[in-house]
């Protein structure tokens, strides 16, 4: 009782604003209630002080001098804490991708990520890109010119649908002239260190097809937890890439890299719109909000995944993200599944999130 009102009064203290970057409200101490939830926005809604302040969150987050990285042992590629984040990702690639356990790694990669940035003196929350805003024209999208437009065009970038860049972005606050420094860490499965820029090349007609209005509400309709899951999260080949695929390979070039693509900072826009997505169906009714089902074994196996078992993932499965983060290094799908903190029956703490999409 007494270390409930104690943390409740810690809570409290937190909302209150001071001088000092606010506190990290998207974890909370265990026992605390979500008072007091962070408010994601689509990009378009921050303020122009939020945007600026976010694209200097993300630049101290890729300063080797004031966040130096922490995954070395891991990837010896990696140089700051921005890169720590594509290292985790590409280091579990294989397990977290064609799985029942996507959305719920995604959502805590995310939170963390939120964390780091609210830690660069960033006092908003993660926002969202809703591309089915843009889908008539993908290339003509606001937010893909805040974050710097299409890449250069490349000579011998592929220029399969509609695709005209595929070299490096040249403006914005990613680019070079941005004063964004290159990538330490290698593309692909290279952990190693191998310089590059973000690249982009955008190609239209994946935007028109996979993500307009119809494909998210398609998958907010589906009727069980993981039919909506595969809609969303989508495979490999055309036919079925879904709108998280389909964000990638939209976009493409870095975030079209499946291990690394964390490199390109839309990736977090990226995911977090499709774990608003999940949210929104989530919402449907109290049973949608703690559907949980469907192999932890990779059902595309395309990536060569370790040898998993074909078994359900529970409210229990475990969720890692490793040294990356922090005291919630270790936490359980049950825990992600209200992104207000609330958790299943059975569960005896509280969730590891507070945070709602408005
Ligand atoms: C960044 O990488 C690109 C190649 O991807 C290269 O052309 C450019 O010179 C590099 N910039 C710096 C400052 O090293």
């Amino acid at each position: 009782m007494k270390t409930t009102a104690f943390l409740s009064a810690l809570v409290a203290l937190a909302a209150v604003g001071s001088a000092a970057p606010a506190p990290v409200h998207n974890v909370f101490p265990v026992g605390a209630t979500c008072s007091n939830p962070l408010q994601r926005k689509e990009w378009r809604q921050l303020t122009s002080s939020e945007k600026t302040s976010f694209y200097n969150a993300v630049k101290c987050l890729h300063n080797p001098i004031t966040k130096p990285a922490q995954l070395g042992h891991i990837a010896p590629g990696v140089r700051t804490r921005f890169e720590d984040f594509i290292a985790e990702h590409q280091r579990q690639t294989a397990t977290v991708h064609y799985v029942a356990h996507f959305f719920a790694w995604h959502r805590l990669f995310l939170s963390r990520f939120e964390q780091e940035l609210r830690q660069c003196g960033y006092n908003a929350a993660l926002p969202y890109w809703d591309y089915t805003i843009d889908t008539a024209n993908l290339l003509g999208s606001p937010v893909l010119a805040d974050f710097g437009g299409d890449g250069a065009f490349d000579p011998n970038a592929d220029r399969a649908f509609g695709a005209m860049g595929g070299g490096c972005i040249t403006s914005g606050p990613f680019s070079q002239a941005g004063g964004f420094r290159n990538i330490s860490l290698g593309e692909n499965t290279n952990t190693g260190y191998a310089p590059h820029c973000l690249t982009r090349n955008v190609k239209n007609l994946v935007g028109q097809v996979w993500l307009n209005p119809g494909r998210e509400a398609e998958a907010v309709a589906k009727p069980t937890w993981e039919e909506f899951a595969v809609t969303l999260e989508g495979g490999m080949i055309w036919d079925t890439l879904g709108m998280h695929s389909g964000g990638h390979f939209g976009v493409s070039g870095t975030v079209g890299d499946m291990y690394t693509s964390p490199a390109d900072p839309l990736f977090y826009l990226h995911h977090a719109n499709l774990d608003r997505i999940w949210a929104k169906w989530q919402k449907q009714s109290p049973a949608n909000l703690f559907a949980v089902g469907g192999s932890i074994k990779p059902r595309i196996q395309d990536l060569n995944p370790p040898n998993v078992p074909d078994i359900q993932m529970t409210s229990w499965f475990p969720i890692n993200l490793g040294v990356l983060a922090g005291i919630e290094g270790y936490t359980t799908v049950g825990r992600l599944l209200d992104t207000k903190g609330t958790v299943p029956a059975g569960h005896l703490v509280t969730g590891s999130l507070c945070y709602e999409y408005v």
